[in-house]
């Protein structure tokens, strides 16, 4: 119970590597608010997930949303000692025919939604507390489709060092996990089939050097150890969690 009397807020907290840090951190003492747009997939994570847990509907692009979410917080919670700010989306943007909306979609849930989520917090945040963001792998190398998804997470990897040189005074640290590709709905296309995911995740699995996708867990794990005092000389600085994929 290494974070007993803590409390920390997940954003994406419904789904996925959020869903699966949320379940880490209560397990591990913490009480802790999950965010999301869906009203009923918070509800669902929050059932899921038993435990102390304060389900919040906000989306991370409405700085409306992230100040009624930053209340609700206070109300409840009073203050915080963890963020982990996860929400976030992925779109393929080929070249020659990615759409202006889906710029849009991808910077403002990715990095405007990030910057603006431990803006909305930043009152709320104890001194010593332990920010964590959520890049991504592909911040470091060149993927065909992907440049603004990967762009959008280069601007979080820099985001922990800017952040974190920033609170220097309040000695709060601000790091990041990377992970690779993660078996999460993100990757599910609207209409697949559980099978036709399998053969999917299959072939991600090819081109990684552990022969697999990741799992929820697996990220979720660096999270707990940069939440909790176990990383306090570490500040600034990135988790690559991916399998081996960008290093090997
Ligand atoms: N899975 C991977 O392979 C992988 C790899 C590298 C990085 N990541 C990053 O990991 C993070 C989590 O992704 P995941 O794989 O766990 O995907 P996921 O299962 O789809 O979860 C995404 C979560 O973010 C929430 N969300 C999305 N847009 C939001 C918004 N505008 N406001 C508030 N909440 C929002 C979603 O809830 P609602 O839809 O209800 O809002 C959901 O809870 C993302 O930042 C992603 O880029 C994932």
């Amino acid at each position: 119970m290494v974070l007993e009397g803590k409390t920390a807020l997940v954003t994406g907290g419904s789904s996925g590597i959020g869903l699966a840090a949320a379940k880490m951190l209560i397990e591990n003492g913490a009480r802790v608010a999950i965010a999301g747009r869906s009203e009923e997939r918070l509800a669902k994570a929050a059932q899921e997930i038993g435990g102390d847990v304060l389900p919040v509907v906000a989306d991370v692009t409405s700085l409306s949303d992230l100040a009624a979410m930053r209340t609700n917080i206070e109300n409840a919670l009073g203050s915080l000692d963890i963020v982990f700010a996860n929400a976030g989306v992925a779109m393929g943007t080929p070249l020659a025919t990615a759409d202006e909306a889906t710029y849009h979609r991808i910077m403002d849930a990715n990095v405007k939604g990030v910057f603006f989520t431990v803006q909305a917090v930043l009152p709320l945040l104890r001194d010593g507390s332990s920010i964590i963001l959520n890049t991504s792998w592909l911040n470091q190398v060149g993927t065909p489709g992907r440049a603004i998804l990967s762009a959008s997470k280069a601007a979080v990897r820099s985001f922990a060092r800017t952040m974190s040189a920033e609170l220097l005074d309040r000695r709060i640290r601000v790091n990041a996990v990377s992970p690779g590709s993660i078996e999460t709905p993100i990757h599910r296309g609207k209409d697949q089939t559980e099978e036709e995911f399998r053969a999917y995740a299959e072939r991600v699995g090819t081109q990684v050097p552990l022969g697999r996708m990741g799992r929820p867990e697996e990220i979720a794990a660096a999270v707990l150890f940069l939440a909790s005092d176990a990383s306090s000389y570490m500040l600034g600085a990135e988790m690559v969690i991916d399998g081996g994929r960008s290093e090997l």
